[in-house]
């Protein structure tokens, strides 16, 4: 048993003073010290500093870790562009992309206080790298293939993926299940897979909705997909629609990535269908594809993640970076509401959306910490959100089922 003492605590999705936690691997009790050292006599007794301020550790849903040797090759500024540069380097990339690499981008989310991870893993080959991580890794085998002549191939595939994950259970490794997007999985494979997923209950994610031209496409069968489909696939039409891809859903909760393109109506239907979204606006402005309505995700109270997305999209996978990024990119909101907001979309939401004992300072949760230290004393509780946003790039000390990593 140890005894954390900070100078302040996120709990309740609020800021309070003179709250200690005691904790093994999981949160015993939180009161305030003197309490604690009545109860728990004779135990390690942590004094976080001044100005320091408790989190539960942070939770980043959506990375790439495969294409962490990305920095000047893909092309930015448009879907399209990227997505024509992805195919023309994605072997280059991957070869270059070894466990040193993977381990380094794991550890850089390690700096930023990030306990938990969520993998989209189109190969496989960063299962190892995840096993070993000190991070929980939700790992999300990807099922990706619109050609029905190599569905059995690829899906055969994605089936022995999903088997070495879930044999990695005892690594902190959650297994689970993402569908590359609406324009790239065959429904036939896509209605498989999410068998799979319900049988055994493991989380599901899916990009969809991500840029104006994937829009297009759905609506019209026309634009750059189209040029893109008749290069590449010998085809012109779409395999779904908007609504129909929705409605393959309906009985699973999806973490949906993205959804800058979509309406009024697809958010009422994620709504109302306990669907959640994962927000990445450093890819989303990085790629040209605009920005997820956070006014209306939170009118229609639906559960949203701010992720980092992968070195594919991005420039870090600093998750202090990326919420620095949300208050510039969501400028028409109250500042001070932002950042709590956004402070909850890396902590309890995700822990809601996975439902994932971590997330919140609680007893009985895990006792997964990132602790920061403020350069100055806080005007007022209220406000340390934004301070922390604004001023933070690294942890002061983490900690992973109770163990110290940091
Ligand atoms: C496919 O593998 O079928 C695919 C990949 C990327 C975009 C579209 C389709
Ligand atoms: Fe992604």
């Amino acid at each position: 048993m140890r005894i954390l003492n900070p100078n302040y605590i996120y709990i309740n999705g609020d800021f309070k003073e003179n709250i200690a936690v005691a904790f093994n691997s999981k949160i015993e009790s939180i009161d305030n010290i003197e309490k604690l050292k009545e109860k728990y006599q004779d135990v390690e007794v942590i004094d976080c500093g001044k100005n320091s301020v408790l989190y539960p550790g942070f939770i980043n849903t959506h990375v790439h870790l495969e294409f962490s040797a990305n920095r000047t090759t893909l092309k930015y500024g448009n879907f399209m562009r990227w997505l024509y540069s992805v195919i023309d380097n994605r072997d280059e990339l991957l070869n270059r992309c070894d466990n040193a690499m993977m381990q380094r981008a794991c550890e850089d989310m390690l700096s930023s206080g990030i306990t938990t991870f969520g993998a989209i893993s189109s190969f496989g080959t960063e299962l190892e790298v995840c096993e070993k991580t000190p991070q929980k890794v939700i790992f999300f085998n990807e099922l990706i293939g619109s050609n029905m002549a190599y569905i059995d191939a690829l899906y055969n595939d994605f089936l022995v993926r999903v088997k070495a994950s879930k044999e990695a259970i005892e690594n902190g490794i959650i297994p689970a299940i993402a569908m590359h997007s609406p324009y790239s999985v065959h429904p036939v494979a896509l209605k498989r897979a999410l068998e799979v997923a319900k049988a055994n209950n493991m989380p599901i994610s899916a990009h969809f909705l991500e840029s104006p031209e994937e829009r297009e496409w759905f609506e019209d069968g026309s634009g750059e997909f189209l040029e893109f489909f008749k290069k590449y696939f010998n085809t012109t039409q779409p395999m779904t629609t908007i609504d129909e891809f929705l409605s393959y859903f309906d009985n699973t909760p999806t973490h949906f990535t993205h959804l800058t393109q979509a309406k009024e109506k697809e958010l009422k239907y994620i709504s109302k269908n306990g669907h959640s979204i994962a927000h990445c606006p450093r890819s989303n402005r990085f790629l040209g594809c605009g920005k997820l309505d956070l006014e209306k995700v939170q009118e229609l109270d639906i559960l949203f993640s701010v992720a980092t997305d992968g070195l594919s999209s991005n420039s870090s996978l600093n998750i202090f970076d990326e919420l620095y990024s949300a208050i510039m990119i969501h400028n028409g909101e109250d500042l001070i509401k932002l950042s709590k907001l956004l402070i909850s979309s890396v902590t309890t939401q995700p822990a809601k959306i996975f439902n994932l004992n971590s997330g919140e300072i609680e007893e009985g949760r895990d006792a997964d910490f990132a602790i920061i230290k403020l350069a100055d004393t806080p005007s007022s509780l209220n406000d340390i959100a934004l301070y922390t946003i604004l001023h933070t790039k690294k942890v002061n000390s983490l900690f992973i089922s109770g163990e110290q990593i940091i």
